[in-house]
């Protein structure tokens, strides 16, 4: 005999995008708050719910706690205009999309907890009907597996069947994310067709990209093969430039003209690669798979020791100085943002320290580092080598004639190609680069 509750948990719960009034969206970081804003300007009543009081205090107050073009205007808007509700609590809402962060353990696996807890809150407010969409990075598997099991176990409900629940990954470039939330392609993976093209109603609100449709693992599969795709083609440029270097050949000139070729894309080598996304993906690519010596896992490790290769060319440059000094000019992990989590360039700083050697940080846009900042002159006062790491487009019109001046000794490290090498060895510079 089947009992009622069975008999009610098999009927289907059919809901429309009309019945999608108020979203709540769980986290209000670079990736949470845009999307809760662009949602409120575009017909829904915004929940905007984080874990970090400050976070919330700030917003209440109509300030943001990040930086990143166009962010203030569309918070601002949707603010002003009582379209978006900021705070510690979650409530009931229609949708809950989560988007709080996948950080990597030192394990090199992907720590869920924020998801976990996410995915609690939601359990004691969601109704049959509602839709659970997970916005994190995460390793396949973590939607059905992780959210949906949570909601589960707590509810009883089962997903497309009670409730819809999708995956629907971010692409967008920090320094442009307004921009490319709304332009970019996107790719939603359902529990089942229906849960996807939910999604995708609610996203096709502000997107004018196109919106492809598939299952939740595949989904989740697309972003991190997307990010380990550039970290693998980053080592590839890291490794020629190390085997240029026993050749004696500049790897610069060698990968502009392969790049000639119609089908080939080879991207720069740098000083190691940084922030939440390239670094981490790949990691968890591998995160439920028992191979073994992947080249994605020698990309890493190649990737990874960019870092120690600068720093150990650094100290032998600076060897020949009494009690050396070096400025770092950069510090984020990537030009033109302020973002300094998992910064090769925090390593470099380590090393350098490690090594006795004095090291100064330039770095205007830097936020949210524990590391001490200097402003531009007393940074490269005395100063033997300026190492620069990140290529922010104000370093520009740094003045060289003043830093040359105040420097002890004058060397460059151009990590990222930046400055004209015929400009500042005519200035007096020795210029050295990867
Ligand atoms: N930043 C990017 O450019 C980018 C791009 C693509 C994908 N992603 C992915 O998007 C996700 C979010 O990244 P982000 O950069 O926005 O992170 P973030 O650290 O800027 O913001 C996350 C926010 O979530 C909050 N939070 C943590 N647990 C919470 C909970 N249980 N409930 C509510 N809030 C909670 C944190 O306090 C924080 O403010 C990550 O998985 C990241 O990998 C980020």
């Amino acid at each position: 005999m089947i009992s009622c509750v069975n008999l009610y948990r098999m009927t289907r719960v059919k809901k429309g995008i009309k019945d999608m009034k108020k979203i709540s969206v769980l986290g209000l970081g670079y990736i949470g708050l845009p999307t809760a804003c662009m949602l409120a300007n575009n017909g829904f009543e915004v929940l905007g719910v984080d874990v970090n009081k400050e976070i919330i205090d700030k917003l209440n107050c109509g300030k943001l706690h990040i930086e990143e073009p166009e962010l203030e205007k569309i918070f601002l808007d949707a603010f002003k205009n009582k379209k978006i509700k900021i705070s510690l609590k979650l409530e009931e809402s229609d949708v809950f999309i989560i988007a709080v962060p996948t950080p990597l353990n030192h394990k090199k696996k992907a720590d869920l907890s924020f998801v976990v807890s996410a995915a609690d809150e939601i359990s004691g407010k969601i109704k049959k009907g509602n839709v659970v969409i997970l916005e994190s990075t995460s390793p396949p598997g973590t939607t059905r597996n992780i959210v949906g099991k949570i909601i589960t176990n707590s509810t009883g409900f089962l997903a497309g069947k009670d409730y819809y629940l999708a995956f629907c990954p971010e692409r967008v470039l920090p320094g442009k994310i307004v921009y490319e939330l709304e332009n970019n392609d996107r790719i939603v993976g359902g529990v089942d067709k229906k849960s996807a093209e939910i999604t995708q109603d609610i996203y096709k609100t502000f997107v004018k990209g196109k919106i492809f449709l598939t299952d939740l693992e595949t989904s989740e599969f697309v972003k991190l093969a997307e990010n380990t795709y550039r970290d693998v083609n980053i080592a590839f440029a890291n490794e020629l430039s190390l085997i240029c270097s026993d050749y004696g050949i500049d790897v610069r000139q060698v990968i502009e003209y392969a790049n000639m070729h119609p089908r080939v894309n080879i991207l720069n080598p740098g000083p190691g690669v940084g922030g939440h996304c390239i670094a981490v993906d790949p990691w968890f690519i591998l995160e439920n798979t028992k191979r073994k010596d992947t080249l994605i896992e020698k990309s890493r490790n190649i990737n990874d020791n960019m870092p120690f290769i600068i720093s150990q060319r650094v100290a032998e440059i600076v060897s020949k100085y009494k009690k050396p000094k070096v400025t770092i000019f950069g510090f984020s992990y990537k030009e033109n943002v302020g973002d300094t989590r998992e910064s090769p360039a925090i390593v470099i700083n380590n090393e350098l320290i490690k090594r006795k050697i004095k090291v100064s940080i330039y770095d205007p846009l830097a936020i949210n580092t524990k590391y001490s900042l200097s402003g531009l002159e007393d940074s490269v006062n005395g100063s033997d080598i300026i190492l620069l790491f990140t290529g922010h487009s104000i370093f520009k019109e740094i003045d060289l004639v003043l830093v040359y001046d105040l420097m002890r000794s004058r060397n460059i490290f151009d990590t990222r190609n930046f400055f004209d090498r015929t400009t500042v060895e005519k200035l007096g510079f020795n210029y050295y680069n990867i």
